[in-house]
């Protein structure tokens, strides 16, 4: 992947007409590029290397991969994980599979974020930063509190809770994996942050959780029309838990996504 620079560069090599093109790919707003999963030199994010400039590198390496596909090179968590159970949970959640384990070579905290396999010392940071810094980002070993991932959805889920959508409608930028279990990528895309938190789309509305949980009326719910102020005292609560940042009606909160959202992920 070419820097900025270098594309610019090329330009004043090549002359305009190729360089308006290269450029265009460069800066187009879904690269990784200009996400904070470019932990390179040139990244936009506080977690980055100090000299390292190959963007892809923390995750992918053409050579001396560790055997993970596609051509992995974060070096794997071995942590077994507390996985998400309820009551009224019908899909059958064993430990993070899959392209999930991947993200959580990072996310879960354990591993050092330069730590790769085509390096014997693992990549350098800026401020001494190892491993993910507590936050949000850092979601730990303990994944009760997310969204369930790694299972099977198919039509034996769907037929013990019918409020999810069929699984065959699941072909565009919500997707199951190769082997039909849903996975952190079925709503994040590492690679592409145009609608925020490198969603596979954008969740106003909670429209991304409305792709597969069909909840009956909820367009029609209460809870989704309501023109209600929503009383100070749940705000305050609300707020003081991260859900939501304002107090507000109850159409504010729904056009940002968010209460839901967090309910569902990462909270
Ligand atoms: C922060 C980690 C991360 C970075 C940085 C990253 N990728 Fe990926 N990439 C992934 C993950 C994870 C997958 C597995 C598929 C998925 O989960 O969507 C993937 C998949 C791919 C694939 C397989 C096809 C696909 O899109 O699923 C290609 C090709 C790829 N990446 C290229 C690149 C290139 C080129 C760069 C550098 C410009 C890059 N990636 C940077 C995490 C990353
Ligand atoms: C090589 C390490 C690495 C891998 C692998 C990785 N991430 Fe990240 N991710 C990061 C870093 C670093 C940040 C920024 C942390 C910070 O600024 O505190 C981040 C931030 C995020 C954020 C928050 C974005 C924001 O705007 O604050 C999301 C969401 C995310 N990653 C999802 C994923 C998912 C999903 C995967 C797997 C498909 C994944 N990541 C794989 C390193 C990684
Ligand atoms: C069902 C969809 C869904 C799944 C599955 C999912 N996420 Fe998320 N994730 C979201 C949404 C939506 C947000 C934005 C949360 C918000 O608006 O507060 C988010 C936010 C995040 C953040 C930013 C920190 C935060 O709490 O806001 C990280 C990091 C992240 N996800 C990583 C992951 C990883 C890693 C996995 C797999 C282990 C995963 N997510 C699985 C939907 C999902
Ligand atoms: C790719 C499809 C998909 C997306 C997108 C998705 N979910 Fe889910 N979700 C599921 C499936 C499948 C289950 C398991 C349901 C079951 O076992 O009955 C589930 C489970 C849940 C549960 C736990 C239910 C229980 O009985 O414990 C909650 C809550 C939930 N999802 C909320 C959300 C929210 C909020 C969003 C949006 C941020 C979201 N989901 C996005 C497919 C999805």
């Amino acid at each position: 992947m070419k820097s900025i620079l270098s594309t610019v560069r090329t330009i004043f090599r090549r002359g305009l007409p190729a360089g308006l093109l290269l450029l265009s790919v460069a800066v187009r707003a879904d690269s990784v590029v200009h996400s904070v999963h470019n932990m390179s030199v040139s990244g936009p994010g506080t977690v980055k290397a100090t000299t390292e400039s190959d963007v892809c590198i923390f995750c992918h390496t053409v050579h001396r991969s560790n055997g993970q596909t596609p051509l992995w090179n974060h070096n794997m968590s071995g942590t077994n994980y507390i996985v998400y159970s309820s009551p009224t949970l019908k899909a059958v959640v064993g430990q993070p599979n899959g392209s999930s384990r991947l993200c959580l070579s990072c996310h879960d905290g354990t591993v050092a974020l330069g730590s790769v396999n085509s390096q014997t010392a693992p990549i350098e940071l800026a401020g001494g930063v190892s491993t993910m810094p507590a936050g949000p980002n850092n979601l730990g070993t303990d994944l009760s509190g997310d969204h369930p991932i790694s299972f099977v959805y198919n039509a034996a889920l769907v037929a013990q809770d019918s409020t999810l959508a069929d699984p065959s409608t699941l072909t565009g930028k919500v997707k199951l994996d190769s082997t039909g279990q849903m996975q952190c990528d079925s709503c994040h895309n590492p690679h592409d942050d145009q609608f925020g938190n490198f969603l596979v789309m954008d969740n106003t509305g909670s429209a991304l959780c409305l792709t597969c949980h069909n909840t009956p009326s909820w367009t029609v719910s209460a809870h989704a029309i309501s023109p209600q102020i929503l009383p100070a005292t749940v705000a305050a609560k609300l707020s003081s838990s991260g859900s939501i940042t304002t107090a507000g009606s109850l159409s504010k909160v729904r056009a940002s996504g968010k209460t839901v959202a967090t309910m569902g992920c990462a909270s």
